[in-house]
């Protein structure tokens, strides 16, 4: 925790006592330890995106509201019709169409903009130029072509006064391309106009010179080259802060949710010492992107979701919605298979960011199709999970792979039936709180046709969808939904109609037309505490949480993690501010109780971390293993698992940085403290190999990055 905030925290006194004093008391308390820049009450919370739905924009694509920033000669071009150059699309653009209703009006709450920073402004014949944002130069500054800090700033205002957050890209993997025949700027990099290094004049190690992955495994992702891009190696002290620093300052300027590039390259554990950077500066929403194709899933990745502190782009949903409704090589029992199969994975499956199309993969849209667009939309915007949709998708947009997906913004209809969909469907994930929170359950389902209930408190909502070209009668359909009539919620804008549920959660039967959806509501009334959401899910002990659901009661209660009380810092019906009590790092369940003393369902394992984190690498020579052995790192604080050897660090890597006997992890560790460890094998069948001798001491840097190297004790 930064020194300034801990005093803060002093200050108020909250650090040590808990809930007291009068609305008065606690109103001021709230504004004074308010992290976000926009005015309460205008933008929903920065650490709770569930009852969102965000927007993605390629910036350079979407509107030139400034042709004065546009680039000259090679660079540009003007009617776009080189997709791989810039086209003029800026963040006055965005603020035109925040102002004049169209962002707004479809209802759409958070923006996913572009990279914001400085991009390397060579031209290259084939790969093209930087219009996409991903190829940084100086992560301080902005790019020049998308506006000057002034106008990022304007963006971000305009967005909360009018309700919308916004999401940056960021991309820590790596700089810019380094090319054979030196057509682009070598990787360069800059701090704040600063020249830092150069791939290829790089005395001190700043980026990995292993060559380019092949993706064979995780390791060399992780430490070698994606593509030709300049891959940063954030165990250097230097970068480390560099990209900490980088990101604090973003923050600083408002933004509301950070979208990570490439999260399956970078060490995982460093990453877990980006996010507590995040979450001690300035909590918000963050989620990583790490791509699966059709039909992809590891474990690697919902490990990462787990324990990283970010949550991850849902490429799980994202393929498999495709396959039923683009490409129809799959079916509803497939797409269920997968509803359940990351409900189980993911320990926050609400938190993971759903999405049917990016800048990554072929348009949605296939041109006669548009009628599979509106199907998939309405599942999207009705599903677990954070909603995103990619910019002209409401305008039927098509296109194959990049750049072809990145076309610009064809129109700004506001009536086509993408649009109205997201229009009606989007306030209902912020008035049915059974959107946001609800587990999903299956209630009918053949190949073609499905219908699914989201259920959270006295909430329910009730999807059907037929996605074929016959009629199906639908017998047996049981609902929570109480007894009572209901209209469809899209106003049969894909021929859907009303329903009547009988008082024993019947539906009589009736008959589901083809390329049908009903989207039929009950909006109830919770009076005991519905616990939906924690927001981070992981802190240090004085940081703020968010603790988000309904039926809390309009007077505090109070918070447990674990069986300790935390500080509350506000209290409503549906939403709590509270601090992590003062706890050892751990794991705890959290809890809400009422003034009746009615306590809510837990939220399982919350991450109390021990202090701020900072990167080690621990390496271990001469540790020779048995086929299926690995080798491990346990200790006694939290975050090298306390000795208990099921939650030992690793499996360490052994191949690129250095090789067999050798073995290397990058491990998030308290900062400024002595630790003891031990490093063991661990073979495929969790038998235990411990080193012998005395523990390992180790006293961890204060901020930054640390090494610490050692052979295996036989
Ligand atoms: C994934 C991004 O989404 C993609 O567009 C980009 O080119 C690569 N990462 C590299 O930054
Ligand atoms: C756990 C102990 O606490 C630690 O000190 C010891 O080195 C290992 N077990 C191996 O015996
Ligand atoms: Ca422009």
């Amino acid at each position: 925790m930064d020194l300034e905030r801990r005093t803060l925290l002093k200050g108020l006194g909250l650090t040590t006592v808990g809930w007291a004093g009068s609305n008065a008391v606690q109103a001021q308390e709230s504004s004074d330890l308010a992290y976000s820049t926009q005015e309460a009450g205008t933008v929903g919370s920065t650490v709770n995106y569930t009852d969102d739905v965000i927007y993605q924009i390629v910036t350079d694509r979407f509107q030139d509201g400034d042709s004065g920033n546009n680039p000259d000669g090679d660079l540009y071009s003007s009617d776009c019709s080189n997709l791989r150059k810039y086209c003029g699309g800026d963040w006055q653009g965005i603020i035109d169409k925040i102002r004049d209703g169209y962002l707004t009006e479809m209802g759409i709450t958070a923006l996913w903009i572009s990279p914001p920073f400085e991009n390397v402004t060579s031209v290259d014949a084939d790969i093209g130029t930087s219009y996409h944002g991903y190829w940084a130069r100086d992560f301080k500054d902005t790019n020049e072509f998308f506006g000057d800090m002034n106008v990022f700033e304007e963006l971000v205002s305009v967005a909360h006064d009018n309700g919308i957050k916004v999401v940056m890209d960021f991309v820590p993997n790596h700089t810019s391309p380094s090319t054979a025949d030196n057509s682009m700027e070598d990787g360069v990099l800059y701090d704040d106009g600063d020249y830092v290094t150069s791939y290829s004049d790089d005395p001190d190690d700043y980026f990995h010179h292993n060559g380019g992955t092949d993706y064979s495994n995780y390791e060399d992702q992780i430490y070698r080259n994606l593509y030709n891009l300049a891959d940063f190696d954030q165990q250097e002290a230097y970068i480390d802060q560099y990209l900490k620093d980088a990101i604090r300052s973003w923050l600083d300027k408002g933004i509301d949710g950070i979208r990570v590039d490439a999260v399956a390259h970078m060490a995982p554990k460093w990453q877990k010492t980006l996010m507590d950077t995040i979450y001690d500066h300035k909590p918000v929403f963050t989620f990583g992107e790490w791509f699966l194709g059709t039909g992809e899933s590891n474990q690697r990745y919902y490990d990462f979701s787990n324990d990283s502190g970010m949550s991850l782009l849902d490429f799980r949903f994202g393929q498999e919605i495709r396959e039923v409704l683009r490409e129809f090589n799959d079916d509803w029992e497939d797409f269920w298979d997968v509803i359940e199969e990351t409900a189980s994975q993911h320990d926050q499956v609400i938190d993971q960011v759903s999405f049917i199309d990016n800048h990554d993969m072929e348009r949605f849209t296939v041109a006669g199709e548009e009628a599979n667009t509106d199907l998939a939309l309405a599942v999207l915007l009705t599903s677990r999970g954070t909603p995103t949709v990619y910019y002209g998708t409401e305008q039927y947009l098509t296109g194959g792979n990049d750049p072809e997906n990145r076309k610009p913004m064809p129109s700004f209809d506001q009536s086509t039936t993408a649009y109205q969909i997201i229009q009606k469907l989007a306030p209902l994930r912020q008035s049915n709180a059974a959107l946001a929170y609800g587990d999903t359950q299956q209630r009918w389902i053949n190949s073609d046709v499905f219908f699914y209930e989201r259920e959270f408190g006295d909430n329910v909502v009730l999807v059907g969808i037929n996605r074929s070209q016959e009629s199906y009668d639908i017998s047996g359909l049981l609902t929570a939904l109480p007894e009572g009539s209901y209209d469809d919620q899209l106003d049969g804008l894909l021929g859907g109609f009303g329903t009547s549920v009988n008082g024993d959660g019947s539906i009589d039967s009736f008959s589901l037309d083809p390329r049908t959806v009903c989207v039929w509501e009950y909006t109830g009334n919770t009076t005991e505490p519905a616990l939906g959401h924690v927001g981070p899910t992981m802190g240090q002990t004085g940081h703020t949480v968010t603790v988000s659901g309904e039926g809390f009661g309009s007077s505090a209660g109070s918070v447990q993690f674990g069986s300790t009380d935390a500080p509350v810092v506000s209290w409503s019906d549906s939403k709590i501010e509270a601090e992590v009590p003062a706890l050892a790092g751990g794991f705890y369940d959290v809890t809400v109780t009422d003034t009746d003393g009615v306590q809510s369902d837990a939220f399982a394992d919350f991450e109390v971390l021990t202090d701020d984190q900072v990167s080690v690498r621990f390496v271990v020579n001469n540790a020779e293993t048995d086929p299926g052995e690995s080798v491990y790192v346990v200790g006694n604080v939290h975050e090298l698992g306390e000795w208990n050897t099921d939650r030992s660090v690793g499996p360490f890597f052994n191949q690129v940085v250095y090789e067999y006997p050798n073995w290397y992890f990058d491990v998030n560790v308290p900062a400024e403290t002595s630790i003891e460890f031990k490093f063991v094998k661990i073979d495929g069948d969790g038998n235990v190999t411990w080193e012998s001798g005395s523990n390992r001491t180790y006293t961890t840097p204060s901020d930054s990055t640390g090494e610490y190297v050692g052979d295996w004790q036989a």
